[in-house]
């Protein structure tokens, strides 16, 4: 169990992560605005940190991961993350790799609650990482997007290949890993990147929106139903349906809701809802 002040102590004192909470929403914001938000050693061992203690923070129900002033992410710290350490004994390249993909994939992926990324603005190379772990993603319209590597003479790594390939087919990967070509949210939207693209005046509603959807529901079953999604993608379908079956017996076991039993209630016997446009009462 890890107590309010563990919480407490973990969120403050963060110099290049900002986290406000607002009504169950924790607006986790990358802040580098003066280096766009580029992720440095620093930044990742905070953004981990700042994960970990949401899991456990009660004003928390739904993370929106975005980012200070008009980036999003300019990617990996081209200085801090790059060269300062191209000299480092290996071990410590190690140490400093591990720890950016410890938040900005280990962690989203599997992560107890709800994530939505947020894009603002710039949004490059490394950024796509954690922007395509988050469960959801909404754009600005006048985001820009860029798999920038191919610019630099490097290729797409710290998982962004994989990453890409997750969301968008592979003509559209290859064709922005290849170009190194920028391109904007409502683009980012048809190959896949984000689930919508709206005007940035517009960016914040509907995502607070779409967070506030998600509260609504069974939070223990989001999570089982989200990760359940991502670990399937590997198996077979044999393989695929015997842990489904499992998971779903586990899922009923532990939600302290009863949401499948009351669900059933207020459908087959109360006539109080009907499924296939909304969901059950909590509470009732
Ligand atoms: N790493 C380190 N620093 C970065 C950075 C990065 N990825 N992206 C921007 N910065 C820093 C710049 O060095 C500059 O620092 P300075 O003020 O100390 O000189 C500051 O952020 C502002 O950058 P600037 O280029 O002047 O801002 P801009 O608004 O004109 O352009 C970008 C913004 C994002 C288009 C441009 O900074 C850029 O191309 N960044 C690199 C993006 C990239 O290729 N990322 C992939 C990394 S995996």
């Amino acid at each position: 169990m890890v107590s309010q002040n563990q919480i407490d102590d973990a969120l403050n004192g963060l110099t290049t992560v900002k986290v406000q909470f607002d009504e169950g929403i924790a607006w986790v914001s990358l802040n580098r605005p003066d280096k766009r938000n580029a992720m440095s050693p620093t930044l990742n061992r905070e953004m981990l940190q700042v994960l970990e203690a949401l899991e456990f923070d009660d004003r928390c129900g739904v993370v929106v991961l975005t980012g200070e002033g008009d980036s999003f992410s300019a990617g990996m710290d081209l200085k801090e993350y790059f060269r300062e350490t191209d000299n480092a004994p290996a071990l410590i390249k190690a140490q400093i790799r591990r720890a950016a993909g410890a938040w900005q994939w280990r962690k989203l992926r599997f992560y107890a609650k709800p994530t939505i990324a947020m894009v603002n603005g710039w949004c490059f190379g490394g950024a796509f990482t954690p922007l395509i772990a988050c469960d959801l993603a909404v754009a600005a319209d006048e985001a820009t997007f860029g798999l920038s590597e191919i610019n630099w003479g490097i290729i797409p790594a710290g998982n962004v290949t994989k990453a890409v390939s997750q969301v968008c087919g592979e003509r559209a990967a290859l064709y922005y890993i290849m170009s190194g070509e920028p391109f904007g949210g409502q683009k980012a939207r048809e190959i896949g990147l984000v689930n919508e693209s709206v005007p940035l005046a517009a960016l914040r509603e509907r995502t607070r929106e779409l967070a506030k959807t998600l509260l609504g529901k069974n939070p223990t079953v989001l999570r089982q139903a989200k990760h359940a999604l991502r670990r399937v993608e590997p198996m077979d379908w044999d393989l695929s349906e015997e842990y489904l079956a499992a998971k779903a017996e586990q899922t009923a076991a532990i939600d302290p809701e009863k949401g499948r039993t009351k669900g059933m209630k207020q459908f087959l016997d109360d006539k109080t809802i009907r499924p296939g446009l909304e969901g059950y009462r909590r509470g009732e």
